[in-house]
């Protein structure tokens, strides 16, 4: 059989199991699809888990690529399945409470992980068996010791793997890595980076349906394998606000910037972990703080030098919010939002200078005079003068959508059945699993050690070992 034929026959098929799948005959799309190739150019997608983010990763997915369908939707609250075939135009939306029945479905290509991060391991899985490509929002895991399971059912499966922490998609980040890259700051040897929020709904309060009951939700499925607990829809909705279903802060926010800084700078990971924090002001039953700062010590590769890390989340900050991130190098700052950077260039002389605030004063007059002569001798002018400090400025594109091209990214991975993309299983797991050891570190008030390669709990580094000094020292060569 001719390889067109065979396609074609193929494409029938598939068309076919479409027909009889979704109960409802539609001839004339299939016709339409088969002028333009065949049906499997579409992608057929369906999203597990239609809360906020699954309309967001839902809406960003469809404006990513013209072939992209939305075929199905799965989610526990019945509000939610009626309201997806409203939001996405589709009265004959398939709905369902078990993301099982979509990943069975023969014409889902790829689904979207929207659940809360406790499901996201286990709809992974599932899924990536099933065969089908995977969107998963981020934290990739809720548990370091949950991500291998996922990296080898994804390795197993050939599919394509997106992890959803889409900043990095954006224009800026590109620029920051460019820049970084190129040795624009020299050696990094700090990042900070903070998000911060002072509204109840910033602090994960999300509005509860009035008809929210346990014959209109699935509590048991929701439970998965948490522990047991009676309905509350509080719970339910605002999951977020227990360790039980969600990563705290540091899953919830430490993720994007960990995520940022590690597509920035081409790092793996950091080898030592310590967080620290408290519940200050949202005590309104929660159990995970709500001021939070990391430390986190990167160690040397050959993409950088060794570095710290500060991460930090305040949802209760009622003074000035001026969250950024800031890369730190012996030559310059980059500092930058979603929307823009701004790099600042500056370099020491080689002299290193003397007087103003300084010991120089305290010496006698003549032994004042012998250091100027000295110091002259070794420090001609030239090496006197810093570079004048240079400032470059980059804005995002009006029209730069983070969102979508991360999508685009994922669809185009899938049409060419690669594995190839920017946010890979293996990249979302060296992001997720130092940010869930704050969480570690902070509950048990210890520090983390990890293997950021390896992907690895380590054994405590030892402290890092001062630099040797140089064999002369300045002063030392001025006095030869
Ligand atoms: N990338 C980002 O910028 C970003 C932004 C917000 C949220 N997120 C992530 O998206 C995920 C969802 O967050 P959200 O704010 O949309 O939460 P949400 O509570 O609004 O929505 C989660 C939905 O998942 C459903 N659900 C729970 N368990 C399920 C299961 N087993 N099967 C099917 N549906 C299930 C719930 O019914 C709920 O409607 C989280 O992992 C979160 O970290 C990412």
């Amino acid at each position: 059989m001719s390889s067109s034929r065979r396609h074609f026959i193929k494409s029938l098929s598939a068309a076919s199991a479409l027909v009889a799948a979704e109960g409802v005959a539609k001839p004339f799309n299939i016709i339409r699809d088969l002028k333009k190739g065949s049906p499997n150019d579409k992608i057929r997608l369906a999203t597990i888990g239609m809360g906020i983010q699954g309309h967001s990763d839902t809406k960003a997915a469809l404006r990513s690529n013209p072939n992209v369908e939305l075929v199905a939707a799965a989610d526990l609250y019945d509000g939610r399945l009626k309201q997806a075939k409203v939001a996405f135009s589709n009265p004959g939306l398939f709905t369902t409470r078990d993301f099982r029945e979509i990943l069975a479905r023969p014409d889902v290509d790829a689904v979207i992980i929207a659940t809360p991060d406790h499901w996201h391991d286990h709809a992974t899985i599932a899924a990536l068996n099933a065969k089908k490509a995977v969107y998963c929002e981020k934290p990739m895991v809720q548990h370091i010791d949950e991500g291998r399971a996922v990296i080898d059912a994804w390795k197993k499966s050939g599919k394509t793997m997106q992890v959803g922490s889409q900043r990095i998609s954006g224009a800026t980040f590109k620029e920051a890595q460019r820049l970084v890259k190129a040795g624009d700051i020299g050696q990094i040897n700090f990042i900070e980076s903070s998000n911060d929020r002072f509204s109840s709904i910033g602090a994960w309060n999300y509005s509860i349906p009035p008809d929210a009951s346990a014959q209109t939700l699935d509590w048991d499925k929701f439970l998965g394998d948490a522990p047991k607990h009676p309905f509350d829809a509080k719970r339910f909705f605002r999951w977020r606000n227990y360790r039980d279903y969600g990563t705290g802060v540091a899953g919830d926010l430490f993720v994007h910037l960990i995520t940022g800084v590690h597509f920035v700078t081409g790092s793996m990971g950091p080898s030592r972990i310590y967080s620290s924090g408290n519940l200050a002001y949202w005590k309104d039953g929660r159990d995970v703080p709500d001021v939070m700062a990391c430390i986190m010590d990167y160690p040397q590769t050959d993409k950088h030098n060794a570095f710290q890390m500060v991460l930090r989340v305040n949802f209760a900050n009622a003074g000035k919010i001026n969250d950024a991130t800031r890369i730190i190098g012996s030559e310059g700052e980059i500092k930058f939002t979603e929307n823009g950077l701004v790099m600042t260039k500056k370099k020491l002389p080689q002299a290193p200078g003397y007087g103003g605030y300084d010991s120089m004063f305290t010496f006698p007059e003549e032994t004042q005079q012998e250091f100027v002569k000295q110091y002259d001798a070794q420090w001609p002018p030239e090496t006197r003068q810093a570079e004048p400090a240079k400032e470059y400025t980059f804005d995002a594109p009006k029209d730069d959508d983070a969102h979508r091209n991360h999508f685009a990214d994922f669809f185009e991975n899938v049409a060419k059945g690669s594995q190839g993309v920017i946010e890979d299983p293996v990249f979302g797991f060296r992001a997720a699993a130092p940010v869930l050891a704050c969480n570690e570190s902070y509950f048990e008030s210890k520090p983390v050690f990890w293997d950021p390669v390896a992907m690895t709990r380590a054994k405590p580094a030892p402290a890092p070992k001062p630099a040797p000094a140089p064999k002369a020292s300045a002063q030392n060569k001025a006095q030869k």
